[in-house]
Parts: structure tokens; sequence; C-alpha cells
């Protein structure tokens, strides 16, 4: 019996996750790894263009991996017939690439998809497939892992302790006064053992009106969409498909956008920089979409008029 009475703890509504039958653990790295372990996987591919913190569990592991590189659409050049302990893993970029994962599935069976970036793309049936819950939410951690594959082990859960600072402070506070509290909160992570969800990620997680927050994120997306894709080098239409992106990528060699935009506090991450020490020849589309693509948040906490305000700096 739970202790009864007494001060109260925070209070959230009660739903459900919108991930309801997959496995919960801290982050996407971990997913990875946890699929590397149950699959027994001695070799894997993944795109030079992704993030550095997926080959934390693949060295840890040791095995063997090799990089493959990416279209301008983002589509993968990888033409190899994959060995019986060798994977796949693709990027579901930005949300936009589901149609690429569903021929890629038929394809490979050995296939990871990392949907990090498509927390609502629909998990494809007996394809390994995890999504990381903090790029979509105000959580401190939480992902999902959906695999054939279930090992039969427990995991104890994350405790976020100091680490949901900045979580609290944006509240109330700037999102400067809180940026150190939340690198921190993300250096955390690193080569951290795999956990389960925290408690506090897992009641977040089933308070959220997802099909609110699905509604917003393609609208945002759309009306970006309409003003800025005749200078976007990069351009994908979600509205004949159920996509939900995470950003809109916007591809431009506009000079300087980015300093103009963090001084009107419009802040555009820069993604997966070691990209440029991974690809050589440094002369690649990796090297050109780490550089000049701009991920444009579109998330719900902003609606037309932040949009048309992100707009207007981008076209001044
Ligand atoms: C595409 C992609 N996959 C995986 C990860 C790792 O996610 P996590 O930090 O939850 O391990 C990231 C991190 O930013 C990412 O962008």
């Amino acid at each position: 019996m739970k202790p009864i009475g007494g001060y109260f703890e925070l209070e959230f509504r009660e739903g459900e996750h919108y991930h309801k039958n997959a496995i919960r653990l801290s982050t996407a790295r971990q997913c990875l790894e946890y699929i590397l372990l149950a699959r027994g996987y001695k070799k894997i591919n993944v795109p030079y263009y992704t993030c550095s913190a997926l080959l934390e569990p693949i060295k840890k592991l040791g095995i063997e991996y090799n990089f493959y590189p990416i279209n301008e659409t983002l589509e993968p050049i990888f033409d190899k017939t994959l060995d019986n302990d060798e994977a796949l893993l693709y990027t579901n970029y930005f949300g936009l690439k589901q149609g690429t994962i569903l021929s890629l599935s038929k394809q490979y069976k050995n296939l990871i998809v990392d949907n990090a970036q498509a927390f609502f793309a629909p998990p494809v049936k007996h394809t390994d497939t995890f999504y990381s819950a903090r790029k979509f939410f105000g959580v401190p951690d939480g992902a999902y892992l959906y695999t054939d594959c279930p090992l039969n082990q427990k995991f104890p859960p994350y405790i976020p302790d100091s680490h949901a600072r900045h979580l609290v402070g944006r509240l109330s506070q700037t999102p400067e006064m809180y940026y150190n509290d939340y690198q921190e909160s993300e250096y955390a992570f690193s080569n951290m053992e795999i956990h389960s969800m925290s408690v506090l990620s897992e009641h977040v997680l089933k308070a959220l009106d997802y099909q609110q927050i699905i509604q917003r994120r393609r609208d945002n997306y759309m009306l970006l969409s309409r003003q800025l894709n005749n200078r976007n080098k990069i351009k994908f239409d979600i509205s004949s498909t159920d996509d939900v992106p995470m950003v809109y990528p916007f591809w431009s060699d506009q000079k300087n956008l980015r300093q103009h935009l963090i001084s009107q506090k419009i802040f555009i991450p820069k993604y997966w920089q070691d990209v440029l020490e991974w690809t050589s020849t440094g002369q690649g589309i990796e090297t050109e979409l780490a550089e000049r693509l701009y991920p444009i948040p579109i998330d719900q906490r902003y609606k037309e008029k932040e949009m048309n305000y992100i707009i207007d700096h981008i076209l001044e």
C-alpha cells in the first residue's frame, strides 16, 4: 500500500502514453543498446548524417560500424546485402521520411529505425524502432522501443533529480538563464547504463493532448512551407501524408542567418557537428546539411503569430 494522506506531489491528468505497447526506457541511445544486445548484431551501418550519441552503445559493445552517405532528399545511398548479424540503421529525418522507412523495411529484415525525430511515426511491424521524447516535449528523459526480441531483464528507473531544473526554470525565466542546466542534463546521459523511463516523464507523457499537438505541429509546418518553400533547397510536402514533423528543415545559403535569428531571440540549433569530422572529404551533402540546414521550430508551444515572426525575420 502506498502512503496515504499528507502533502501533495505534483499532479497530472491521468491519460495514456502515445506509444502504449512499447518498452519504455530513458534515451534513444539506450534503445539502440538494447537492440544490439537483444539481436547480438556484430556489425551496423550508420548514416554519416546523424547524432554522435548513437555511437556510444556501438563503441561500448565493441560492434563494427560503417558510415554510409545520403542524397539531397535524405535517402540512403546504400545497396549492400546485409549479413545475418549485420544491421542497417536509418534515421527518419525530421519526421519526414516514413515512406523511405516503409520501403527499406521491405528490403532489409535487419533494419533499425531511428524515430528520435519522428515521435508520431507509426512503427513498422517486425521492425526494431525507437523514439526519444525529449526532442518533442518538456520531459527530463523518455524513450520508447518496439521490438520482437525483448530482453528478459528489468532496468532501474532514471531519477532526474537535479536534471529537471531547466524544465521548471524556463516556465518563468528566460531560456538563457537555464541553458547551462539544460546542457548538464544532456551530458548526464553520456554513457549512462540502460534505465527505464523516469516516473516524472511517465506522468507528463501520459498527460499530454497528443491530437492537439499533432494538429499544431502540422499547421505550423504548412504555414512555414507556404512562405519559405521557394527559398528552401529541400522541400517535403506533408499535406497528403500523416507525417508530423519535428521541425521545418530550411536549407539556405543565406549568410549569418543563425546569428540574425538569435539576435531576435529565435534559437535554431546546429545539428550533428561531428558529421564534419566523420566525412573526410568535407564535400558530401552531409557537410552542407550540417552547416546550412536550419531546423526551424514548429512545435506545440507556437501558433501563427510566432511562425509569422520567424518568417518575417528570415525574409528580412
Ligand atoms: C536522430 C537522433 N537519433 C538519436 C539521438 C540520441 O537520442 P538520445 O539523446 O535520446 O539518446 C539523437 C539525439 O539528438 C538524434 O538526433
